[in-house]
């Protein structure tokens, strides 16, 4: 066996939310693997400067529009990217909506949050799940994160203004670690995998005090960088994780080993 396993090159992967923190660099390592690569997410304008800029080096990316707080929008969009390439061979559910601010937020925020990342999310699996299960294969990576497997951390922002953490977001990011494993099941037997990453806080210029207390809590010292998820969301779409289904894997640098 070669490096080959871990090739994507002229595989279809969607991948939405492709301009945001983790998604801009998931993006750009998808892109170098030789990959045709579909971004989507609700402002299009906002991708299609991201596609520009992979294209000018080569790259495959194009541009989607996607609501996926709305069906119709998420069929829509199935419906384009079948009629032109297919069944999927990946799907990277990586877009996020945070409309609820903290602990007391409003009732219609969380729930506009569940219509965008829980019924919305499931929909995802639905309408290109079911796709790739007639075409007897495919991958399917969900981006968790390690706010759906522990609960708030409250010591880390006394001190700073970074706000109250909400319960929406632990409310689906728990519920994306379970809903893998209802789709890794359901799908299995069509040959079609479906795991969760769960990655640790991304590196965005935080207060001095949160910084120093969140590194200390790693194993590795630091925050995530826009290169740390994707060398995972590679190996599970690639066939070197093909025996792989059904795992959450945090992606943290062992923040909830300790
Ligand atoms: N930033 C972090 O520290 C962190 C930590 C752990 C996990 N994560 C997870 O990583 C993923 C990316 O997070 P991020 O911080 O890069 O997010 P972000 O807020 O920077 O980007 C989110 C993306 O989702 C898209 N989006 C929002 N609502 C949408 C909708 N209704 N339809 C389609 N697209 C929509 C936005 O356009 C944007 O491109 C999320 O799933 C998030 O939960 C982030």
């Amino acid at each position: 066996m070669s490096a080959d396993l871990f090739s994507l090159k002229g595989k279809t992967i969607l991948l939405t939310g492709g301009a945001g923190l983790y998604g801009r660099g998931l993006a750009a390592m998808l892109a170098q693997t030789g990959a045709n690569l579909i971004l989507a997410a609700r402002d299009v304008g906002k991708l299609q400067i991201v596609a520009d800029e992979e294209q000018a080096k080569g790259h495959r990316v194009t541009a989607e529009s996607l609501d996926q707080g709305d069906e119709a929008s998420v069929l829509a969009l199935a419906e384009r990217v079948h009629a032109r390439f297919g069944a999927l061979d990946g799907l990277v559910n990586n877009a996020v909506l945070r409309p609820m601010k903290g602990a007391n937020g409003a009732a219609e925020q969380f729930a506009e949050s569940m219509r965008v990342n829980a019924t919305g999310v499931m929909l995802m699996h639905r309408h290109f799940g079911q796709k790739m299960a007639g075409a007897g294969r495919g991958s399917i990576v969900n981006i968790g994160s390690i706010q759906g497997m522990i609960g708030p951390s409250y010591e880390l922002y006394t001190g700073t203004n970074m706000g109250d953490m909400p319960p929406d977001y632990f409310f689906h990011k728990g519920g994306m670690e379970n809903l893998t494993r209802f789709y890794a099941a359901l799908y299995g037997p069509k040959n079609v995998r479906v795991n969760n990453l769960a990655p640790g806080g991304f590196f965005n210029h935080q207060p001095e005090p949160f910084l120093q207390r969140y590194c200390d809590h790693t194993m590795l010292g630091r925050m995530a960088d826009d290169t740390d998820l994707g060398g995972a969301v590679i190996f599970l779409l690639s066939d070197a994780s093909r025996y792989i289904t059904g795992v959450n894997l945090p992606v943290d640098g062992g923040y909830t080993a300790k």
